[in-house]
């Protein structure tokens, strides 16, 4: 696909043309505020290292679609409420189950978001169906990673957190305390982010008045792509790479060869980060932790030393996928579900917005500018070469 040739295009002729909505002020939310240059991120009021110290990742799904914390009642509510909801329709099920082994998780995620539209109870408002979708995508991620390698399916419990749930239907196994906290403060972590890619498609479609599932089907396809959601499981696949060949593997020169090739490091850059992205910070704390206390020392020094040289010779610092690649590794995950573990978490920003793009709507629709032929004569077939 040829690229548009927009040199010649002035500023002046179009102010207004800025690709990839680069600094546009698209909405107004009350869900997060990111200061890039200071590198802090707030979830309704309350700052991501607050949320991290002190929160579950249920109550901070109450806090964005509600705009405050949950009280105790509140949230019991919604826990029951949540442990109601885990198990799958049964069409559902079965198409996890006999679909393709080798399809992509974020493909299968995709089509099964679709297809719990035809079975929820029309009786549920968009709230109650942002609670269906938070319920039932770790077990739709959980059950299709079973599925695949041959293995029984687990169903949910009748009790448990999120985290506990996801990785006691993962693993067959009951987590321990650790590793559900873990988990927790991941879900945490990537639960909401302003204007990102997938947000930004999720309101898109809210704004004609489309149905939830139908956003976030929308959203979980923009997750999808390695310049967004799908750059975890690229970091962690570099990082095997490397390790694949342990004698010759070097960090160092690996990342300088890319950068040569003018190729992209997985993991870092960010449209509004110009620092270290808060979430990073923390990530980078656990990912010490756990590859030390799991024997995965090797990948979390290999990583600083990236880290070191990528703002050595760019000045670019590492975003969230960075670090929650090893901390993933670490608790025995397979690299090609940790997109789908984004969107585990991520589902509790996209409806939030999707419930604030209900409650003061304008139809999204921007303009393009047209770089096409100037209007000409018509020619016919036989004419044409
Ligand atoms: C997420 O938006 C969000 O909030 C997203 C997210 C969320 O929570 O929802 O934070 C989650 O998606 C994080 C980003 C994950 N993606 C990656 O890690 C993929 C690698 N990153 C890059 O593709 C890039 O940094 C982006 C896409 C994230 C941001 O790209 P921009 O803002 O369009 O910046 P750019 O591509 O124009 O880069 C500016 C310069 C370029 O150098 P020059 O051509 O000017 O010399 O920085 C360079 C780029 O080459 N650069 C990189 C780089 N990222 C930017 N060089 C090497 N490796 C990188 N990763």
């Amino acid at each position: 696909m040829s690229k548009h040739n927009l040199e010649n295009i002035t500023r002046d002729e179009y102010p207004y043309l800025n690709l990839g909505l680069e600094g546009i002020v698209a909405f107004s939310t009350t869900k997060s505020f990111i200061d890039g240059q200071k590198g802090e991120l707030v979830y309704s009021g309350y700052t991501i290292d607050t949320l991290a110290e002190y929160a579950t990742f249920e109550e901070v799904c109450f806090l964005l679609w509600n705009d405050r914390l949950p009280s105790k009642k509140e949230l019991d509510e919604l826990n029951s409420l949540l442990v109601h909801e885990r198990k799958l329709p049964k069409p559902v099920l079965d198409y996890i189950c006999t679909t393709e082994k080798h399809a992509e998780p974020m493909a299968v995620l995709r089509s099964s978001v679709s297809m719990l539209a035809d079975f929820t109870d029309p009786s549920l408002d968009d709230t109650g169906n942002a609670i269906v979708m938070t319920a039932k995508i770790p077990t739709i991620i959980a059950a299709f990673a079973r599925a695949r390698q041959g293995l029984d399916v687990v169903s949910p419990l009748d009790e448990g957190s999120t985290a506990y749930n996801f990785l006691y239907m993962l693993n067959g196994v009951r987590p321990g305390a650790e590793a559900e906290k873990t988990m927790d403060l991941c879900l945490i972590l990537h639960a909401e982010h302003g204007m990102n890619a997938s947000t930004f498609t999720c309101r898109a479609i809210a704004s004609t008045e489309s149905d939830i599932f139908s956003a976030v089907t929308g959203a979980v396809g923009s997750l999808k792509g390695p310049l967004h959601g799908g750059a975890n499981t690229a970091v962690m696949n570099m990082l095997l790479a490397l390790e694949s060949d342990l004698k010759t593997a070097d960090p160092v020169a690996f990342t300088k060869e890319k950068l040569e090739k003018r190729e992209k490091i997985m993991g870092f850059g960010h449209r509004v980060y110009k620092t270290f992205d808060p979430r990073a910070r923390l990530l980078r704390t656990m990912s010490k932790s756990l590859s030390e206390e799991t024997g995965h020392e090797i990948l979390y020094e290999w990583s600083e030393a990236i880290l070191k040289t990528m703002k050595e010779e760019k000045n670019i610092d590492p975003n969230v996928d960075f670090f929650s690649a090893t901390v993933y590794y670490s608790l025995g995950i397979q690299p090609d579900l940790y997109t789908a573990i984004f969107a585990m978490s991520r589902i509790s920003g996209w409806t939030a917005h999707y419930l604030e793009q209900m409650s003061n709507n304008r139809l999204v629709r921007p303009r393009a500018l047209y770089v096409g032929d100037k209007p000409k004569e018509w020619t016919e077939i036989s004419d044409r070469s």
